[in-house]
């Protein structure tokens, strides 16, 4: 069975790439004396995978928890966060029980903030449903909250017990939701990875048909975050490459107000073209690799400009503003990360602003 290890200083858990069907063999030696699991899902997840899940973990005499919310962003508030503790708690939750996520990366990330806080952190364990957060969210251990300041501007790192990635459950994802997590899955070969770019383009009209293709390239994806997460784990230098395209990508977000127009990854994989244009303008790569991810996106669907999305105060200017509200900014001057050819990045800042305003005028 494939696995990845993910070894830290003070931490270390598997990923492991199991059926969930099975993965009551694999978590139960990771309860510790607790008698009682809390499973926090969204309708969806739970619709498809809760009743198998709940009822291996009665057969193994756990008491089960289920909190089930509504779908959507919303969900990763802190009042939310809350209800859900004091609910734990008056279930009688304690110290030695267990929560799992089962869930995309929303449910993640809040189940994980609640692990992380609820009796100053319990056991955790993350079951991931959708592509984002199979390769990205699940991996790394960041949990948090939105604030109306900011999205993720409330949180904890949490480091799970395992990850259990199933990517048959992939089956079930709406199509678009499943595209939104491809462009963060070659972010990462874009980041550190050549050959998973070439394989991933070489197979770009099979990938979504063929299970043992995303398969694979949710694994080599996946060890490319996994490496740098395991070099940086509390983000204070080299973990910014997995922002590639998200500055351009956040503020492209942000003119949309996340109403559903525009879907994180729809936003970042137009944010990574740009990175790409203005990296080119810079003489960090050349014209051939750009169009090489371009035509990659296009032939997988995934947005490569505006042509299909209302106007929405789309100029310059605002998306300047906006990319200045970032909070990764520092002093005033926008951070980017950009590439340097196909596989590797780096982060520069002092970028002159007329560079930007034109590269972005070109998708306008
Ligand atoms: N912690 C991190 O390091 C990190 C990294 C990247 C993103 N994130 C966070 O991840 C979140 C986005 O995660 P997401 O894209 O998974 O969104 P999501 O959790 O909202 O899931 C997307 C949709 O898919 C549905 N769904 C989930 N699994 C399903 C399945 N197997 N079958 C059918 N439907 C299913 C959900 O109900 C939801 O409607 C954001 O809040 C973002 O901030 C966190
Ligand atoms: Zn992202």
């Amino acid at each position: 069975m494939k696995k990845i290890e993910i070894k830290l200083k003070n931490d270390q858990y598997n990923i492991l790439y199991a059926p969930l069907s099975k993965s009551i063999d694999y978590i139960k030696s990771y309860f510790l004396n607790g008698k009682t699991v809390a499973i926090i899902a969204d309708n969806n997840s739970a619709h498809h995978y809760l009743n198998k899940l709940e009822k291996d973990l009665l057969d193994v005499n756990q008491n089960v928890i289920k909190i089930i919310l509504s779908p959507g962003e919303k969900n990763k508030d802190l009042t939310i966060a809350s209800k859900i503790i004091e609910d734990l708690l008056s279930q009688k939750f304690e110290r030695t029980d267990t929560i799992i996520a089962l869930g995309g990366g929303v449910i993640g990330d809040l189940a994980g903030f609640v692990a992380a806080i609820i009796h100053r952190g319990v056991n955790f364990i993350n079951i991931p449903t959708t592509l984002l957060s199979q390769v990205d969210s699940s991996i790394g251990g960041k949990t948090g909250v939105n604030t109306k300041y900011g999205k993720n501007l409330i949180g904890s790192f949490k480091q799970p017990e395992i990850v259990i990635c199933d990517t048959e459950v992939l089956t079930t994802l709406p199509k678009r939701e499943l595209l939104a997590g491809y462009t963060e899955l070659v972010k990462h070969a874009l980041i550190n990875d050549v050959d998973l770019f070439n394989y991933l383009d070489v197979n770009s009209s099979e990938i979504f048909k063929n299970n043992t293709i995303l398969q694979d390239a949710i694994y080599r994806s996946s060890l490319v975050k996994a490496e740098i997460v395991m070099k940086d784990v509390l983000e204070k230098d080299i973990r910014a490459h997995l922002n590639l395209g998200h500055t351009f990508g956040h503020a492209i977000e942000a003119l949309y107000k996340y109403d559903g127009t525009l879907l994180h990854g729809e936003a970042v994989s137009i944010g990574i073209m740009m990175a790409f244009s203005l990296a080119e303008k810079i003489s960090l790569c050349n014209t051939t690799q750009t169009e090489a991810v371009k035509k990659h996106f296009d032939n997988v669907g995934l947005k490569t400009n505006f042509s299909e999305l209302p106007n929405s105060g789309l100029t310059s200017k605002n998306l300047i503003k906006l990319m200045k509200n970032d909070k990764k900014v520092r002093s005033g001057s926008i951070n980017f990360i950009l590439p340097k050819g196909i596989g590797s990045v780096d982060i520069f800042s002092g970028i002159d602003e007329d560079i930007i305003k034109e590269v972005l005028e070109e998708y306008l």
